[in-house]
Order: structure tokens, then C-alpha cells, then sequence
């Protein structure tokens, strides 16, 4: 049972994923299709729905039906307009998004970074369609449910398999178990311990807020937001793909270095022509897990962020700067 104002509403906006998906039978577990179910049906279907609001007023959105791996700027552009109606609604308590699994952390922290919510925006998924005997994605929703009724959770945070992620670590570790996410060496916030929410680490709530960032991405082309992509080092590599990305006039590079940052000759030599062309160049690591050490490297990071993450910070990076 949660306690919470009863005049609250908990708002879950649906934007696809497995958790929405079905097969063609009750037992096929991988071939099937995302996003085919709508948020209204995926609510219903949680168990002991009642109970687990404690009063507060469900509200559902469907605001895209999308398999996660297509995921585009102007649905995130839509769903932060969605986000900031309902965030700013004083009678909304939380906000749920269900999600595909497989872009999760990038949507996760584009939210974050761009909405700072002070209220809790729990974001979830399931590693099985809804289809399945086994399906996953009503006990995690009704996880996230649970979790978005914490008065102490506070930004966006991830739920799956019971263990609750924060937007800046999480990363999809594995393409098929039910617990297929990680927060590396920083650990999860929590978790789910006999339905209740067992927190690791205890965190404020600060006053309700909408960054400048925010107004911009909602009011901005997406279509114009700066193109920022991803470039990886490996053995064997070249400058043909950053030659070809600069031609193609990108804004910024981040490169997926190896280990703690090292990048191949050719590549280091093509970014740096790069940079000197104007294109903004940051360093990440294609390592799974930890950060990079020490300060010697060839260009900035961003604090820790994955690649994918990376390349998101400096997409809004870039935009504050353009004033679009
Ligand atoms: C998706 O990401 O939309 C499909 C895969 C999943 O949700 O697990």
C-alpha cells in the first residue's frame, strides 16, 4: 500500500516498446512485435491495480507507438512537451513512460538532462512481449507504479526487473534476460524488496523547476537540433568514417575510445583535422563499465557518460550555443 495525497494523479504516457508488444502465442519469446498495445491496455493489466495506486487518480497517454530502436529527435521533442504539461500540473504526482528496452538510457538521459523533474518520472519496459505466459512488463509497471508514489524519488529514473536505475548510469547490458540493465560501478538507486521500495542511496527533492533548456528543445525545430554522432576506435580503423561524417557536416564527433580513452592514429588524426574544421570533438570509452582515469587525454569527456549519453549532452550542448 502507498501513501499519497488521494487528490494526486499518477500520469503513465505510452510510447511502445516490448512491454506493448505481442507474438503470435502465449510462448514465443522473441519473435514478435514491439509497440501493438495500447497504455490503457497495458495499465489494466497490472496486478492489483487498486491497490498499488492508494488513491491516487490514473491517468494514461498514448503519446507514440514506436519499437524503441527508431526512436527520433521529434519524439522526443513530443514527449518532453507531454512531460512538461503534466509535470507542471499541480495535482500530478508522477509521471511513468513505458518504454522499449532498447534505447531506454538514451530517452532516459535526453529527459533528464533536458527537464531536470523534480517530481518522479519513472521510466519502464519489459524484456518480453505482453503476449508471453511469462510476461514481465505488468510487474514492472506495477514496480514503477509503486516507485513513482515514493515522496523521496525525485528525476528520472528506470525500472525493470525490480531493480530501480538513475537516468545517468543506466545501460541495457544484455539483448535477452528479464534483468537486462546495469548501472555499472555506481550501482542501483534501489530496488524492490516484497513489493515495497528499498532505496540505496537517500536523495532530496529540490523546488519544482523548468530549465531554460527545456523551453528550447520544446520550441525548436528538431529537425535543425545540431547532428552529433558517434564514432568508435578499433583495430584495423581508419579516418574514412569521420572524413565521410564531416563532409557530411556534422556539428560534433564523440569518439568511443578504447579502453581509457586511447583513439587509433588515423582516427586521432582525422578528428583532429576535424575539430580544426570546426566540428566539436568529445571522448568517451567503449568500455562497458567504469570511467576513464586521469587527465592526459586527447579531447574533453563528459564526465563519465556512456558514448550514446555523450552524444546527447553535446547535441544540447551544441544547441544552448546556437541559439535555434
Ligand atoms: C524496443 O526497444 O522497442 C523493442 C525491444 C524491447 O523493448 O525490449
Amino acid at each position: 500500500m502507498v501513501s499519497v495525497k488521494k487528490t494526486q494523479k499518477v500520469v503513465v504516457l505510452g510510447t511502445g516498446g516490448t512491454i506493448a508488444g505481442t507474438a503470435a502465442n502465449a510462448f514465443e519469446q522473441v519473435v514478435y512485435t514491439a509497440a501493438q498495445l495500447g497504455v490503457d491496455q497495458l495499465t489494466a493489466a497490472v496486478p492489483g491495480l487498486d491497490a498499488v495506486l492508494g488513491g491516487r487518480q490514473l491517468v494514461v497517454e498514448q503519446v507514440a507507438q514506436l519499437d524503441s530502436k527508431d526512436m527520433d529527435h521529434a519524439t522526443w521533442q513530443r514527449l518532453t512537451h507531454r512531460c512538461a504539461h503534466w509535470l507542471a500540473q499541480e495535482d500530478v504526482g508522477a509521471l511513468v513512460i513505458t518504454h522499449g528496452t532498447d534505447t531506454l538510457e538514451e530517452t532516459a538521459w535526453f529527459l533528464q538532462s533536458v527537464l531536470q523533474p523534480c517530481k518522479p518520472l519513472v521510466m519502464v519496459c519489459a524484456m518480453r512481449p505482453a503476449s508471453s505466459s511469462e510476461a514481465d512488463g505488468p510487474q514492472n509497471l506495477r514496480d514503477a507504479l509503486l516507485v513513482s508514489a515514493q515522496p523521496l524519488a525525485t528525476g528520472v529514473c528506470v525500472v525493470c526487473a525490480g531493480v530501480i536505475h538513475s537516468a545517468r548510469f543506466v545501460q541495457k547490458v544484455h539483448p535477452y534476460r528479464l534483468d537486462a540493465f546495469s548501472s555499472g560501478d555506481a550501482g542501483p538507486l534501489g530496488w524492490m524488496q516484497s513489493g515495497q521500495v528499498q532505496w540505496s542511496t537517500v536523495y532530496d527533492r529540490s523546488a519544482l523547476q523548468m530549465p531554460a533548456l527545456a523551453k528550447q528543445v520544446m520550441s525548436s525545430d528538431a529537425r535543425l537540433w545540431p547532428v552529433v554522432e558517434v564514432v568508435f576506435s578499433h583495430a584495423g580503423a581508419g579516418r574514412r568514417v569521420v572524413d565521410a561524417l564531416v563532409q557530411a557536416g556534422v556539428s560534433g564527433l564523440v569518439v568511443a575510445g578504447s579502453g581509457n580513452g586511447t583513439v587509433h592514429h588515423a582516427v586521432e588524426a582525422a578528428l583532429k583535422e576535424a575539430e580544426q574544421a570546426g566540428v566539436r570533438v568529445r571522448l568517451s570509452t567503449r568500455c562497458q563499465e567504469g570511467q576513464m582515469v586521469g587527465k592526459s587525454r586527447l579531447w574533453p569527456d563528459m564526465e563519465g557518460l556512456s558514448p550514446l549519453k555523450a552524444r546527447i549532452s553535446l547535441m544540447l550542448e551544441l544547441l544552448v550555443e546556437s541559439g535555434v
